[in-house]
């Protein structure tokens, strides 16, 4: 089986191109990547060798490349995790977004069904969502995969827009596939400009920890390493057509979550207790801020069996350690274009 994974430079895609590569060695598996400052293929280092793995340098949107692999690939089945995937990043430039998560989309999408057309027998389409699709929640309730679509961001919108046309292409054209919209990820290799990997990284040097507003936003935070395991049992056992949520049952609110991590970093790095707490700032809030967002995620634990298998505390120990073993990792990251990305959203 020849399997393309999108973005598997990325965060959550290098876990899911490490998983399939290790676990399958009988699939071809082909990454994918533009390798935009979110792309990084020192994540893929220890598998890169590997006799089922290959890179394959290119941007979603470029149409005639994309069909140039089609063609020459034959992909029987397609993971679509690359997008632009930074709220702050859509407010300031909503188009960047557009361009990648539903143009980039329908042109993966295109692709296949022109490959497949004439039979799409054990072939698969699964694009990767998120669960700030349904908009925001109140004090109360969860989102299930029967909540209406409600996005407030540009990031949710693109989102959003990329799963109604896979949906469509499948009712339209019979092409087989699978959406899944999960929470908040966190672990390592992701790119601090995120809530978690950010302060780890401020704390280090430290600077202050930007809590946007009044920091009682919910979100519900799952493992990275779990969300990769679930993606693997969707791909091999979801049923075509369906949709299937994945969550931590795992919420914190930012200041709470905020607070275990400052505990955590002092006590790893042998600083008084308290003392990164003391670099907490509030600041200005996010336009349009989700106030909460939390997954009921029944449906692939009673169908599947599937369940988080470490508790946050765990999974935030697990992380922090892999970022201060990792500092070089870090400053690679965090040179050139991060401190001017950094200087315009926090000024
Ligand atoms: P990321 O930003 O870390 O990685 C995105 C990857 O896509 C990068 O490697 C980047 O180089 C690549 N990419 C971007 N534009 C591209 C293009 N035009 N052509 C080819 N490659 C391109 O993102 P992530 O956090 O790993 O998220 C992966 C997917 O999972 C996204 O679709 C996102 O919407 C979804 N998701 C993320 C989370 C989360 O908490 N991070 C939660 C739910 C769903
Ligand atoms: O819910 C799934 C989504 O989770 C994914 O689809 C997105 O790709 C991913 O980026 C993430 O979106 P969020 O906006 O929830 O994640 P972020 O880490 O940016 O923010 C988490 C919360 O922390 C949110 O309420 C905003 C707040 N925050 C974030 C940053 C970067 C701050 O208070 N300060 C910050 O500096």
């Amino acid at each position: 089986m020849n399997i393309l994974v999108t973005g598997g430079a990325g965060f959550i895609g290098s876990h899911v191109v490490r998983l399939f590569v290790e676990k399958y060695p009988n699939y071809l598996i082909f990454n994918l990547d533009a390798l935009t400052y979110a792309g990084n293929l020192e994540n893929l280092k220890d598998i890169e060798d590997k006799s089922n793995y290959t890179f394959l340098k290119g941007d979603i949107t470029d149409e005639v490349f994309i069909s140039s692999i089609f063609e020459a690939y034959k992909f029987d089945r397609v993971i679509h995790l690359a997008a632009e995937s930074h709220v702050d990043r859509s407010i300031k430039d909503p188009l960047a977004f557009v361009k990648t998560n539903v143009i980039g989309s329908m042109i993966l999408l295109n692709a296949f069904k022109n490959t497949w057309k004439d039979d799409f027998n054990n072939k698969l389409f699964y694009h990767i969502s998120t669960d700030e699709v349904y908009g925001t929640l109140g004090e109360a309730g969860l989102f299930t995969e029967k909540t209406s679509y409600n996005p407030n961001s540009p990031y949710s919108a693109s989102k959003a827009s990329s799963d109604h046309f896979v949906r469509a292409y499948g009712e339209t054209y019979n092409l087989p596939y699978l959406i899944t919209n999960c929470s908040n990820n966190y672990g390592q290799n992701q790119f601090p400009e995120k809530l978690i990997p950010l302060f780890i990284n401020n704390i280090i040097n430290n600077k202050s920890l930007p809590v946007y507003g009044d920091g009682n936003y919910t979100r519900d935070w799952l493992y990275v390493i779990d969300h990769a395991r679930a993606i693997d049992l969707i791909f091999h056992k979801g049923t075509i057509g369906e949709t299937y949520n994945i969550g931590g049952f795992n919420e914190w609110k930012n200041i709470d979550l905020v607070k275990l991590l400052c505990k955590q970093m002092d006590y790893k790095l042998n600083r008084p207790e308290g003392t990164s707490q003391k670099l907490i700032a509030y600041v200005k809030d996010r336009p349009g801020h989700d106030l909460r967002y939390a997954i009921d995620a029944s449906k692939i634990n009673k169908e599947l069996g599937w369940k988080p298998s470490v508790t946050f505390e765990e999974g935030l120990s697990l992380t922090i350690d892999w970022y201060l073993n990792n500092e070089d990792w870090l400053k690679n990251v965090t040179s050139g274009e991060y401190q001017k990305y950094y200087q315009k959203q926090y000024n």
